[in-house]
């Protein structure tokens, strides 16, 4: 049965391959669960502590790299009698990390998590997971440190490039498809930083502050949701506190909740730098990653001598290393071991130049300036580095293809750390790939060091593509949503010298375009990847018609936002680690916003953005209709999408809950990307995640009884048909 035969009901029993990978899976967890039991009751406590820590496995200090472990983030030995085979970790969602060479020699550079949100697309998460996974097993990693899902709750975050976007439900489905992708290539994924890091400012210290029914409404449902579809093998706790407690020894949200009410059988493993005691194996960690980075191997000889003393840490040492053996077991580590081999790196431009194409939003096209027709003469391209290649984000995250680096600006000096805050462009130069499109035109390019000069410039040319960038790292937050150098006066300069401007944006998330009046069009291109440059042609030139929707809203201000001012901007000297002074704290009230982030938040305070959540425009037009709503235990959205245009394309039909019967509301429920033919119509089914409608209190989740209101939306602002549905009142909690 093809996926589209049954009307299109998605993300369930429609799609074969679901059906099959999910009995598999039943099958395979069971199986793991008691292989793992007799594995782990065959080990002496030596050995289970061996599996409990590891080392960041990069020459750092007086580091001992183990002979053939794999330079990457961890390392943890196996145990060969048991046949127990060693973790061996790399960074991330975005492909296998470089570091400046420190972590690996090239590999496919998939465009930002900001890209591939903007897909909406869980098949392609799917297919990305799938390409990165078979990269790392062929360079001889059997875990990836891959899954970044933490909500954008504000769009300064320094890793918002890395995050998928600001829904749960959105996150958690594109999430949790990346993660079962990684793992088909029997690679373990982790899903993380559990939980509530959306900025990187004292983030070893900083303290979250939320009340737990709003976060099991927004962050941790996305972890939940997540968790259930991709069945990563392993979490990984974040840096911050979260209600006072550090998250990676934070007993309510580790044992309480994912342990607790989900049930979550894997293991947890700690950020590189996050354990602070050997009692954080009571509170729910299962193991210490990256020991050097912390004040002692808490979980190496301290946690033998607690378990040989106290019962309490000899059941949790069974207990973390039957988790991790399971994870081993269920994901086929053991049977399908890492082999050293070539990469295919045809196949992974295609997966990233797939992910950067899909991933494009068309934010702006006054007078229907894009398509570029093919009459131009003469083309201005100006600035980005787009004569050398597309821009990319910093952290651990960073990946680079074969040559390193087209482009690699120092951007501060931070001791060891200094490698992985490297200002870094892909081998893809937009220069050459708008050259390669449009051979009949004199292309001519200016780095846009001066507004003057590009204004010129801009005067005697045909066309203008101007590229503004906004590089983010891990570690840094950006202190405002300006283009960094001077390009906003630049674009402004060109966009006023000749109305024929195109802007394209290279940005980690978004910003605020002061300048959007003054230009013709607008694309995000966001990080593109190893293919960013082809992927930006082929939508300037309409080989591609553009299909991504935003996953973020865009501000039009910082003082839209919960919190205007970035909190710590004033008090916490930027560092990549983190740490602060001894002792030093900072609170970040997210009760502010609660469970209302990005367009909830906008819509709760009426405020209009500058693009809403969910917002893109294509190069046709799309009819959206028939939005009906089933009641019942398990309410299914249904709705038509037509293409009305001319080109083929696709759209993302968005269904939002907009009341309920305490008030008015505004949450995603459900959503599906359809490609369209011209003139073709597709009536889609999409189930509606009952916790969407529903409020966590003390009993759980509850359904209050009476009338729902939902709205099919081409964005979370633009509501196009509405429709209402009765329902009875239900409440349900967790299985104990
Ligand atoms: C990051 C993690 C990453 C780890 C290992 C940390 O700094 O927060 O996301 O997986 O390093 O490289």
């Amino acid at each position: 049965m093809g996926p589209w035969l049954c009307r299109v009901a998605l993300f369930a029993a429609c799609s074969p391959l679901a059906v099959a990978s999910q009995a598999h899976a039943g099958d395979t967890n069971n199986d793991a669960d008691r292989r793992a039991a007799t594995t782990e009751a065959a080990m002496t406590n030596e050995e289970r502590v061996t599996l409990l820590n590891g080392i960041l496995a990069m020459p750092l200090g007086d580091t001992k790299i183990p002979e053939g472990a794999p330079l990457g983030a961890g390392y943890i030995p196996g145990i060969e009698r048991l046949g127990v085979p060693a973790l061996t970790e790399t960074d991330a969602s975005l492909g296998v990390s470089y570091i400046g060479g420190l972590r690996g020699d090239g590999a496919t550079a998939l465009p930002s998590g900001m890209a591939m949100g903007s897909t909406w697309s869980p098949e392609l998460m799917q297919k990305g997971g799938a390409q990165i996974a078979g990269e790392a097993h062929a360079k001889g990693f059997n875990v990836l440190l891959a899954g970044g899902i933490n909500l954008v709750r504000d769009p300064r975050g320094g890793r918002a490039f890395e995050y998928l976007g600001e829904d749960p439900l959105h996150s958690g489905l594109l999430g949790g498809a990346a993660v079962a992708g990684i793992q088909s290539r029997s690679v373990i994924s982790t899903i993380k930083h559990f939980v509530l890091n959306p900025t990187e400012i004292g983030r070893q210290f900083h303290n979250g502050i939320i009340d737990e029914g709003a976060l099991r409404m927004s962050d941790l449902l996305a972890f939940e949701i997540a968790i259930e579809k991709g069945q990563p093998g392993s979490v990984m706790c974040a840096y911050n506190k979260v209600n006072g407690a550090q998250a990676c020894g934070n007993d309510r949200m580790l044992n309480g909740i994912l342990k607790g009410d989900w049930g979550y059988k894997g293991w947890v493993m700690s950020d590189w730098g996050s354990v602070r005691a050997t009692d954080f194996a009571l509170t729910g960690l299962d193991q210490q990653s990256g020991s050097q980075l912390d004040g002692a191997v808490f979980f190496g000889q301290p946690l033998l001598d607690a378990a040989n003393r106290d019962k309490r840490y000899q059941r949790r040492i069974a207990d973390m290393s039957r988790r991790i053996l399971r994870s081993i077991y269920a994901v086929g580590v053991d049977r399908n071991p890492p082999r050293k081999a070539p990469i295919d790196t045809a196949a992974g431009a295609a997966v990233a130049q797939e992910i950067a194409e899909k991933g494009i939003v068309l934010l702006q096209n006054r007078s229907n300036i894009l398509p570029l027709a093919a009459t131009a003469k003469r083309i201005l391209v100006v600035g980005g580095y787009a004569d050398s290649g597309v821009l990319s984000g910093a952290g651990s995250s960073q990946t680079q293809g074969e040559g390193g680096p087209a482009v690699s600006l120092p951007t501060m000096k931070d001791g060891v750390f200094s490698a992985l805050m490297a200002q870094n462009y892909h081998r893809s130069s937009p220069l050459d790939a708008i050259r390669a499109r449009a051979p009949q035109a004199e292309v001519v390019f200016r780095d846009g060091r001066y507004p003057a000069e590009a204004a010129l410039a801009a005067k005697n040319a045909d066309l203008v593509i101007v590229f503004g960038t906004q590089w983010m790292t891990e570690g840094l937050d950006v202190p405002d949503l300006s283009l960094p150098q001077g390009q906003d006066a630049v674009i402004a300069a060109v966009g006023k010298a000749n109305p024929n401007t195109v802007v394209v944006l290279e940005t980690g998330g978004p910003v605020a375009m002061p300048w959007k009046d003054d230009v013709g069009a607008i694309v995000e291109a966001w990080y593109p990847g190893a293919r960013g440059g082809e992927a930006i042609a082929a939508v300037l030139f309409g080989d591609v018609n553009p299909s991504g929707r935003l996953p973020v809203t865009f501000p039009a201000s910082v003082a839209q936002l919960p919190r205007p001012a970035l909190p710590g901007a004033e008090t916490v000297e930027p560092s990549f680690a983190g740490h602060g002074k001894p002792g030093q704290t900072l609170d970040i009230d997210y009760d502010v916003e609660g469970a209302d982030v990005g367009y909830r938040w906008f819509a709760r305070k009426d405020e209009k953005p500058l693009y809403p959540f969910g917002y893109g425009l294509s190069y046709t037009s799309f009819e959206r209709s028939g939005l009906a709503v089933s009641g019942g235990a398990s309410p299914t959205a249904s709705f038509t999408i037509r293409n009305s245009g001319a080109r083929g394309g696709a759209d993302v039909g968005q269904v939002y809950l907009i009341e309920t019967p305490k008030g008015k509301a505004r949450r995603l429920a459900a959503f599906a990307r359809v490609e369209l033919k011209p003139g073709e119509a597709r009536t889609l089914d999409v189930p509606i995640d009952p916790r969407l409608l529903a409020e966590w209190g003390p009993k759980g989740w509850t359904i209050a009884p009476g009338t729902y209101r939902f709205a099919l939306g081409a964005s979370a602002e633009e509501l196009i048909e509405e429709t209402a549905v009765t329902l009875a009142g239900k409440t349900w909690g967790y299985r104990k």
